[in-house]
This record gives C-alpha cells, structure tokens and sequence, in this order.
C-alpha cells in the first residue's frame, strides 16, 4: 500500500468516527427530551405522593389527554380527551385516582328496603352510562345503573364506580330500624323525631351515660373560661304536653310546630338531650360558649341536633343550644360528614297529618 493509500484510509475512518460521535450525542439528546416531557405531562399526584384509589386533587384546573397518562388503568380510545375533575368545591370529599370521577358523599347510609342514589359527577365528555356500578357484597346491598343502591341487609360493604378501569370506591352501611316495646331504634339508637314517637309511658329519666358526658363536656368548657351550663334536661310526656301547648297558645300550631315537639315526639323524653344555657338567648350560636359547644360536643358524644340549614330535613328550626348524646363515634362521623341525625340513619322526620305516606306504621 503506498503511502498516499494509507493517508486516505486514515482520513475515511476519522469522517466515520465523527460521524458515529455526532450520531450518539443526538440520541441522547432525543432520550433526554423525551423523558422530561413525559415527567412533566404526569400529574403532581403520581409523583411520588401517597397513591391511594382516592386522592383529593388539588384545585389548579388542567386538560390532558388520557393516552399520554401513564396511569396504566386508563385506556382511554385513541384521541379522546377528557377535563379531569380538579376541584370538588367541597374539600375533602371522594375524587378518583386520576381524577375523572367524584362524589361529595363520602359515605352512603342506607336502610334495609331503601334505595339511595349516590351522586356521582363525572369530568367532561365522560356519560353516567359510560360508568359500571359493583358491590363488594351482593347480600348487602343491590346496586343498579346510576348509581342506585338498595339495602338488603345490614352491615358494611363497598360500592365501586369504574370508568375505564379508573375507580372511585364508596363505604355504604346499610342500617335496620326496629321497634322495641313502642321504641324505635335504628341500629343501636333510640330516636325520636316527627316520623317515630315514644310511647306515653317512656319515662326513663336524664340518663347516666347523659350526664356523666355532660359534666365532662362543661368542666372542659369551663377550664377555657366558657360558661356552659344545662338549661332544660329530661322532660316527660306530660311536661311536653304543657311547654307544647303554652307555645300553641301562645303563637299558633304552626308555629309551634316549628320550635317545639308534640308530646310523645320530643327527644327531651328519650333522656339523651339537653338544652344548653338559656335559649331565650338568641345569641347563643355567636358566643364563645355557642361556638365551643358546636366545634367540640362530638368530643362527649353530643350533636347539634337541629342544624343551621337543615331544617327541611329534621323539621324544625336551627337550636344552637339542643344536644342530643349518640356516643363519640356516631357524633364524630356526623360533625365530620355534616349531617344530621335523619340523613346518618335514613330516616325522615314528618307528622303523619303533614304527609299521606309516613313511616310511623313500620
Ligand atoms: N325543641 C325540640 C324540638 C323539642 O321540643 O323537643
Ligand atoms: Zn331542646
């Protein structure tokens, strides 16, 4: 080979060895790009947080496409976008994992025989005939298209919401109302409301377990400078019968019928409730005292049993001052879910001459 030969064949294999160098560095140039986009188009939530079926998602509004998640249980069809849920509005209630389902009832309570839909909103684009409904226990409950779930049996279970393999999972504890020498209980408590009376000779007295929680609830109130003191305790059928009818004649049946139990429907009878203070004292609810006692009577077992807002449900008007004793764990799920004794046990509270279907006769 002469000397020329070996010149060019040193010059041809320094153009291939740039050429090989110019084509690694693209690569990964390309690898780089293509990983910080796809990091950037996953959601805060599959970074790293805790990634439960259901996560409350922050409120900052954004589109995506469902193929390019990389959540591995949506498949959505090849360019359907959908706008995911980002804000409920109510915080802290249930949102799918990635955010196209959400129900602002993070608990469904049902009667055995009742049939309750769970309200259900679906990000854009997604149809509620798109969603398929299942139980994790058909003896409990029955679940149809929309959401509508039917108690068959008491107990707990699970129902499911999926879209594209995308769940949103709701607890539902089906309940049983009984009634028991007169008494009607649903599930382990005693009620008496519009719908359930107690017999005239229910006559138990303040109970024990009612006042020990209340004497706790007033020493703690008290060690914060807060005077909270009972006004009315246990009143019997026939003291109803007095307080009731000084109202009506007083004002009138209607009016009274907002403020005060007919005899034999008044919870004072069931000797779990007590009337704080002085109701005459219109500014109970905006005192210190007011405000403690509704922040922190779940803490002794106690509800506001007629809240602000709710009249419609429990028939009569916002006292600030009515507790009622449940025990602790029934008040925290209800101070915590906002409801009212009649939406945790499925029960309506109406005078039978306010209605033709009553539930008195079950
Ligand atoms: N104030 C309540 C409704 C009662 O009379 O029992
Ligand atoms: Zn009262």
């Amino acid at each position: 080979m002469t000397s020329n030969e070996i010149r060019k064949r040193a010059a041809r294999r320094r153009r291939y060895f740039v050429l090989l160098l110019l084509v690694i560095i693209a690569l990964i140039f390309a690898v780089t790009k293509i990983v910080s986009r796809a990091k950037e188009s996953v959601p805060a939530m599959h970074q790293g947080e805790p990634n439960d079926s259901l996560v409350v998602i922050d409120d900052s509004r954004s589109t995506e496409t469902a193929e390019a998640s990389t959540d591995p249980g949506v498949t959505a069809a090849e360019g359907e976008t959908y706008t995911p849920i980002t804000e409920t509005g109510e915080p802290g209630k249930q949102v799918s994992s990635h955010g196209s389902l959400y129900t602002v009832k993070p608990h469904i309570y049902v009667r055995i025989n009742h049939q309750k839909k769970i309200p259900l909103s679906l990000a854009g684009g997604i149809t509620p005939d798109e969603i398929r409904w299942t139980t994790n226990n058909a003896n409990i409950v029955d679940v149809e298209a929309g959401g509508y779930v039917t108690g068959l049996e008491k107990g707990e279970c699970t129902v499911t919401a999926s879209y594209k393999g995308e769940v949103l999972s709701i607890p539902v504890t089906v309940r049983e109302l009984n009634v028991i020498d007169g008494c009607t209980f649903v599930d382990d408590i005693l009620v008496a409301n519009k719908s359930y009376s107690l017999p005239q000779s229910y006559d138990p007295g303040l109970l024990p377990v009612t006042e020990q929680a209340f004497e706790k609830l007033c020493d703690d109130a008290a060690a914060e400078g807060l005077d909270i003191h009972q006004g009315s305790g246990y009143r019997s059928y026939d003291f109803q019968v007095k307080v009731y009818n000084s109202m009506v004649s007083g004002y009138s049946k209607e009016y009274a019928d907002t403020w005060s139990a007919r005899p034999g429907y008044s919870e004072h009878q069931t000797g779990y409730t007590i009337d704080c203070n002085d109701i005459q004292n219109e500014g109970f609810a905006d005192s210190p005292a007011g405000e403690w006692l509704a922040e922190h009577c779940h803490e002794y077992g106690f509800i506001i049993r007629y809240p602000e807002g709710k009249e419609d449900i429990t028939g009569y008007n916002y006292e600030s001052w009515h507790i009622r004793y449940v025990g602790i764990e029934h008040a925290t799920a209800i101070y915590e879910q906002d409801l009212t004794l009649e939406e945790y046990l499925d029960i309506d509270s109406k005078y039978a001459d306010d209605e033709t279907d009553s539930e008195n006769e079950e």
